[in-house]
């Protein structure tokens, strides 16, 4: 809650400042009348005149003050209109485990840089495919837990034998904390140093996959310069362009657009950072979102930097649940199949494409 403190504390000073000045104001206006009526002429008029121009301008200041309040108030509800852990009810005490949906897992408890302790699950494929296998490291949306993203995990699972790193942000499921921009920032690059530190885990095929909110998280990990060398590649799903631009939706006030990004406490400007992106990213655009307009996730595919990007729109896909929709892992598969043609042919002129194809041919949606 930084920030709130010294801020009402400065409103406090400076209604006490304008208080004074009214209560003068009116002293003078009260002593500038019996001056005019006892003495008249033009000495008065001007006291006059500054003793309601006074008024003019406590009043004036009041009424911003009132405002600046209001929005004091609403950028310490931000917060609470964008992280969601409470939603739905007891998401912060059960989160479902992999093995209800048949997946092998381990849980773990990491420390991030500045000693939060955050959740994962991993789940890994058969002994003798885990060390072969690319490993997704998926970020979810803005509600709920990570135990309400397994059903899709299952899917991912199958059909594109993945290993599968589910990251709980800080203040969600059962990971301490609470949530914030950058805290969910430093999250991320706990998840990626967790997996670095393993080594039955194949380093250089780490997919970094966001959903919604989680699409911010993804992109904002792949743009560091310390992270960029260690993710393959990018999947970001019905993510937004910034988090002003969401409340601009969402709210409908056209006033927002001449509110500086100061304003903000979330910002999430995915739009800008999409820019410096150089590994191949997919973005997965549900026709049918109603929350996250689909044209945000155009205007990122087009501002990214990457020569390797790939816009897939699914016309039914809806803003939670787009993979549910025929088609979308067969879709993801031949994303992957192009990565590694394309760093087998900068690596390796020989083109193992035969290998490749065995491992993403049968697809099958589930
Ligand atoms: C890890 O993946 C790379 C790229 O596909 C591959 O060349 C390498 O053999 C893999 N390592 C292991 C241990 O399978
Ligand atoms: C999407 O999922 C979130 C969290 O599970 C929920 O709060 C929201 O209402 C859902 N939106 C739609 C359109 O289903």
């Amino acid at each position: 809650m930084g920030g709130y403190v010294p801020f009402s504390r400065i409103t406090a000073v400076l209604f006490r400042m304008i208080l004074k000045v009214w209560a003068y104001s009116g002293l003078v206006l009260i002593v500038c009348f019996l001056l005019y009526y006892m003495y008249g002429g033009i000495f008065a008029v001007l006291l006059l005149f500054f003793a309601v121009t006074g008024k003019l301008c406590c009043y004036m200041m009041t009424q911003t003050l009132y405002k600046m309040s209001f929005l004091g108030i609403l950028y310490q509800v931000q917060d609470s209109l964008l992280f969601n852990p409470e939603l739905p009810s007891h998401s912060r005490v059960y989160v479902p485990i992999p093995s209800t949906f048949n997946l092998p897992y381990e849980s773990i408890v990491t420390k991030t840089a500045d000693g939060i302790q955050i959740n994962m699950y991993l789940i890994l494929q058969q002994k003798d495919r885990q060390h072969t296998a690319p490993t997704i490291v998926f970020f979810h949306g803005n509600a709920g837990n990570m135990g309400h993203r397994l059903q899709n995990c299952v899917g991912l699972y199958h059909n594109l034998q993945c290993n599968i790193l589910l990251v709980e942000y800080r203040g969600y499921g059962l990971s301490e904390g609470s949530p914030s921009e950058e805290g969910l920032y430093t999250d991320a690059r706990a998840a990626i140093d967790y997996l670095y530190a393993r080594s039955d885990i194949n380093h250089s095929e780490v997919i970094v996959f966001g959903r919604s909110l989680g699409g911010a998280v993804a992109i904002d990990l792949a743009i560091r310069p310390e992270y960029v060398g260690k993710v393959w590649c990018l999947i970001v799903e019905n993510t937004f362009t910034s988090i002003p631009d969401m409340a601009k939706v969402l709210l409908g006030w056209r006033i927002l657009q001449y509110f500086p990004l100061f304003f903000y406490k979330n910002k999430f400007l995915s739009y800008q950072k999409v820019k410096q992106l150089r590994i191949p990213t997919l973005f997965i655009s549900g026709l049918a979102d109603i929350l996250v307009p689909p044209r945000m996730m155009l205007e990122l595919y087009n501002r990214c930097g990457s020569i390797r990007k790939q816009i897939l729109h699914i016309p039914a896909g809806t803003h939670n649940e787009t993979w549910q929709i025929q088609g979308y892992y067969h879709s993801i598969a031949v994303f992957l199949q192009n990565c590694r043609l394309k760093s087998f042919a900068e690596s390796d002129k020989r083109c193992e494409s035969d290998t490749l194809k065995s491992m993403w041919t049968n697809v099958q949606d589930v």
